[in-house]
């Protein structure tokens, strides 16, 4: 698991309510701070609420990295994407979730809990935050969109 003292904020809504409480049962046993700002059960609710939630604290640097969890993950990248400085990465595999990393220094993890199975996510997440981020060209990419709102 990844050295820096990494802090992470996650949230879902009810589609993905399962999946986010093994993705933070899972940190928690890796001794990673977790700050869950819901949702907290499987009552209908809407992503949007959610994703801003995580995507504002990260947007603020509040938290260096987030994770966000939909039914497929699409309406909650869609949602944090909207913030400046937030790099969010729909993941359904390892190799994107390497790559997320290495190429575009992803700051938000998304995932779809109707998409992707429990151990396949959690082995996605050990990925997203085990991998480094190459800088160099890759920092200069990032320079041409990331602050384009803020
Ligand atoms: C909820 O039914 C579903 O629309 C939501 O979880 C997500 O998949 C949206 O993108």
């Amino acid at each position: 698991m990844t050295k820096e003292k990494v802090r992470i904020i996650i949230g879902s809504d009810h589609a993905a309510y399962d999946l986010k409480e093994r993705v933070k049962m899972f940190l928690i046993d890796k001794h990673i701070y977790i700050e869950d700002v819901g949702s907290f059960g499987k009552d209908s609710v809407d992503y949007p609420d959610y994703g801003i939630k995580v995507a504002s604290e990260v947007s603020r640097g509040k938290f260096e990295r987030g994770i966000l969890m939909c039914g497929t993950g699409i309406g909650m990248s869609m949602v944090a994407n909207k913030f400046p400085r937030v790099r969010a990465a729909l993941c359904t595999d390892l190799f994107a979730a390497m790559m997320s990393r290495r190429h575009n220094n992803s700051n938000i993890l998304v995932m779809g809990g109707r998409v992707t199975g429990d151990v396949l996510a959690l082995e996605i997440v050990k990925t997203w935050l085990e991998t480094p981020f190459e800088g160099g060209r890759h920092q200069e990419r990032l320079e041409k969109f990331d602050d384009l709102d803020g």
